[in-house]
C-alpha cells in the first residue's frame, strides 16, 4: 500500500464567499488567506496550509482530490504503474505544484472520470488552527505526528467494480467494507482505507453524482463540538441532510449538512482507527447504528 492519505480537495464555487462563510462560520475552519493570482480561497484545518481550495467557476462540484503519497519513490512508482496500465498521467508544472504547496504532483483520472491529484511533499508552515468558531482541534494526525488527511471523501462511480481495481491494484488502496444501504436497491459503497488508520478515507458509491462528490467528511474531537456546528448549521439556514446518527462501519457519530452549492459534508467525531495486519473486509447491509434520518432535497 503507496497513498498515505486524502490531502485535500479543490472545489469549484460559483460563489466563493458563501462557501467560505459556510466554511469558516459553520464548520469552523480557518481561513488561510493565501494570495491566489486565479482569485482561489482556501481553508485550513492544521498544519497543512491548506485543505480545501474554494476556486471560482460557473459550475458547483468537485474539481480534484489530492492524494498523498509518503515519498518520492513510492509516488514515482505509482504513477508508472498507472501509465503503464494505459492510464494518462499529466505532470503538474513547478508553478501548479507551488499554488498546491506540494513537492510535486500528477493528475489522472479514475475510470468513472473523478480526477485525482497525485503528489508527495506537502510543504507545511505550521501556522497554528485558529478556528473562528473555537473548534479546538480538527482530527487530521494520529499519535501526534502520522498524517491521516483532512478527513475522507465518497466519490461516485457507477462502473464500481473497474473503479475499485484501479485504486486498490495502482492508486493502493486497501477494500475495508463493503455497503449495500438499505432502501438503494442494487447499489453499493464500497469503503477504502489509505496507509494510515483511518477505517476510509476514499469511498466510492456506484451511481452518478451531480456535484462530483457524494460526500466530504470532517472530524472534530468530541461530541459537544459536533453539537455546536449543529446549532451553528441551524443558525445558518443551512440544509441538513441527515439528522445525528452513527455508523456502523467507522462508528463515526455524526451529521450531514450540504455546502453552498449542494456538496454535502459530513461533521463528525469518535471515528474508528484500525490496525490494518490482521484486518479482514466486511460486508454490510446497515449503514447506522442510529440516527442518520436522511432528507434529501427535492426526493420524497
Ligand atoms: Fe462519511
Amino acid at each position: 500500500m503507496s497513498v498515505s492519505a486524502v490531502g485535500y480537495l479543490r472545489i469549484a464555487s460559483t460563489d466563493t464567499s458563501a462557501w467560505m462563510d459556510f466554511g469558516t462560520g459553520v464548520l469552523g475552519l480557518m481561513d488561510a488567506q493565501r494570495a491566489d493570482d486565479a482569485g482561489a480561497r482556501f481553508l485550513r484545518m492544521d498544519d497543512h496550509p491548506f485543505r480545501f481550495m474554494i476556486e471560482s467557476a460557473d459550475a458547483d462540484k468537485l474539481i480534484a482530490t489530492g492524494l498523498e503519497f509518503p515519498d518520492e519513490a513510492a509516488w514515482r512508482s505509482t504513477i508508472d504503474a498507472l501509465a503503464g496500465a494505459g492510464h494518462t498521467v499529466t505532470a503538474g508544472s513547478p508553478e501548479e505544484a507551488q499554488r498546491r504547496c506540494v513537492t510535486a504532483f500528477s493528475t489522472v483520472q479514475d475510470p468513472a472520470g473523478n480526477t485525482l491529484e497525485l503528489y508527495w511533499g506537502r510543504k507545511l508552515d505550521y501556522v497554528p488552527l485558529v478556528s473562528p468558531t473555537g473548534v479546538s482541534r480538527f482530527v487530521t494526525t494520529y499519535q501526534q505526528s502520522g498524517d491521516m488527511g483532512f478527513g475522507h471523501c465518497v466519490l461516485p462511480a457507477p462502473d464500481i467494480e473497474s473503479c475499485v481495481d484501479f485504486y486498490t491494484q495502482l492508486i493502493g488502496t486497501g477494500l475495508t467494507d463493503t455497503l449495500y444501504p438499505p432502501g438503494l436497491d442494487g447499489l453499493q459503497i464500497k469503503f477504502m482505507h489509505a496507509n494510515n488508520p483511518r477505517q476510509h478515507s476514499i469511498a466510492l458509491f456506484s451511481g452518478p453524482h451531480p456535484a462530483g462528490i457524494v460526500h466530504m467528511m470532517v472530524e472534530v474531537q468530541t461530541l459537544d463540538e459536533v453539537g455546536q456546528a449543529m446549532k451553528r448549521a441551524e443558525k445558518a439556514g443551512v440544509h441538513f441532510l441527515a439528522t445525528l446518527g452513527r455508523h456502523v462501519n467507522d462508528n463515526m457519530c455524526s451529521i450531514y449538512i450540504l455546502a453552498p452549492g449542494g456538496i454535502a459534508v459530513e461533521y463528525g467525531y469518535d471515528g474508528l482507527l484500525i490496525d490494518w495486519e490482521n484486518y479482514v473486509p466486511t460486508v454490510s447491509v446497515e449503514g447506522d447504528l442510529w440516527g442518520h434520518e436522511y432528507n434529501f432535497p427535492g426526493v420524497n
